[in-house]
């Protein structure tokens, strides 16, 4: 009988925690690693805010079931990890700050990695990196620090990540991927350890490929979020609904235009020019399209507010004077996760005016100071409310009930098309 394979997955968060459950529930011995110790703790403890589910079963009772049958466990320690694995899968992120990617993360995993490295041993990255890490960055520091080749004593693969956030479990299994090897016995080991969860093609090719692949997948959504934030604007001088015309549009079967909402928010989306930025420095390549979709998608949330400012205006009030509940912090519908969310953004320019603002949003763990505990202390005696993130209160909720809430002549800024237009009720409802 083949033995079940023994896999590390390093850094346990959005990607890393489901994606070392999917190995354990298909029989493998997985051990976790995560540099931050309470993270660690809490996993151990089958604690996760993640809200991921797979068959009817909710991630923690997952992750329950995987402790309780030995196949997964949470350490700090790289050690130790190795001391059981001979495959490791990183899923540490690059954040950018100021436009500019973070690459220590990434370094310092791949300097302990080095320091515990076996001969035989294969690492694949999954992180989305600027085009070129693998090879140029990651690659020498294992070398250096382990004293070994890559790629003889060795093997580096890289597969780029491809799920969206709630829906992790099934993607691992079922979405296409692409992986490139620094060599050919590479690629191969690293196709073995996809295959043992993947049930779908996987297709080969160079490395630089499936590094910018990975990239340009998120710029080309990020761009035709911007477009759309123009066709919204064209809709809104015109008289037509943005989003029946976005409906319309898409009837035609070689046309796939995304929605509009309140900017362009998640780790991944808003960063992924930032990674492609460096590598086309270096080559010397402008990409002023990618820059100006980008800088059209950071607008939005002023030109929302200048949106709410108006329709302030025609009921009487001005925005400095007025309380506005924002409902929905995260960075898309039904996610906990509010990481470079737009509306981060929407809040600051808003507070910056003045405005008293109250947010909230039932799923995002969060703590803020505007942020409130229910939907009922955000909108009681708001002048108006922006439906920014749509969750599962939200989507049930009784609009009609809520405008009697607010002010007099209140204000419903939805930017999620769930607010009915015909809301019986002496609101206005203002759509993006
Ligand atoms: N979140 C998504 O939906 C998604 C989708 C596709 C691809 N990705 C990519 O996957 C990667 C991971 O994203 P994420 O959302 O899971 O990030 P995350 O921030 O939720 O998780 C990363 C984890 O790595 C840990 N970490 C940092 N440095 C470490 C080190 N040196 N050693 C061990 N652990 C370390 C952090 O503590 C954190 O828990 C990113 O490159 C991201 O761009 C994310």
């Amino acid at each position: 009988m083949t033995q079940p394979v023994r896999v590390a997955v390093v850094g346990l968060g959005f990607v890393g925690l489901p994606l070392a459950l999917t190995y354990a529930m298909k029989g493998a011995n997985v051990i976790g690693i995560d540099v931050l110790p309470h993270v660690v703790e809490e996993i151990n403890a089958a604690h996760s805010h993640h809200l991921e589910s797979y068959q009817g079963k909710t991630l923690p009772e997952i992750l329950k079931e995987q402790i309780e049958a030995k196949r997964f466990r949470a350490t700090s320690s790289y050690e130790e990890a190795a001391a059981e694995v001979h495959n490791y899968i990183v899923t540490v992120g690059l954040p950018v700050h100021n436009g500019d990617p973070d690459l220590g993360p990434l370094k310092s995993c791949a300097q302990s990695l080095g320091r515990v490295l076996k001969k035989g041993d294969t690492i694949m990255i999954r992180s989305t990196v600027v085009p070129g890490t693998t090879e140029d960055v990651i690659l020498p520091i294992l070398e250096e620090t382990s004293g070994l080749v890559a790629g003889v004593d060795f093997y580096l693969t890289y597969c780029s990540e491809r799920i969206a956030e709630g829906r992790a479990f099934e993607e691992f299994i079922h979405m296409p991927l692409v992986l490139g090897g620094i060599n050919e016995q590479s690629a191969e080991k690293g196709k073995e350890l996809l295959s043992f969860i993947s049930e779908t093609d996987i297709t080969i090719t160079d490395i630089r490929v499936v590094e910018t692949a990975k990239v340009i997948e998120n710029i080309q959504r990020d761009v035709n979020i911007a477009m759309v934030q123009e066709f919204a604007r064209f809709s809104e001088a015109f008289g037509i609904d943005t989003f029946e015309l976005i409906k319309v549009a898409n009837t035609h079967t070689r046309v796939n235009l995304l929605s509009p909402g309140p900017g362009v928010g998640g780790f991944c989306l808003p960063n992924a020019l930032y990674y492609l930025q460096p590598k086309a420095r270096e080559l010397e390549v402008n990409l002023p399209i990618l820059q100006l979709a980008r800088n059209t998608n950071d607008a939005v949330p002023e030109v929302l507010i200048g949106m709410l400012e108006q329709a302030l205006k025609k009921n009487g009030k001005t925005l400095a004077e007025s309380r506005v509940a924002v409902l929905g912090m995260a960075m898309k519908d039904f996610s906990n996760d509010d990481r470079v969310s737009p509306v981060h953004d929407l809040i600051k320019v808003l507070m910056a005016k003045g405005v008293d603002v109250r947010s909230y949003d039932p799923a995002v763990p969060t703590v803020y100071d505007h942020k409130v505990e229910s939907l009922d202390k955000a909108v009681n005696g708001a002048d108006a409310l922006i439906l920014t993130a749509v969750q599962k209160e939200f989507a049930e909720a009784d609009w009609a009930q809520v405008a009697e809430k607010m002010a007099d002549a209140p204000i419903l800024f939805d930017t999620k098309n769930r607010i009915p237009r015909d809301l019986v009720s002496k609101a206005t409802v203002v759509r993006i």
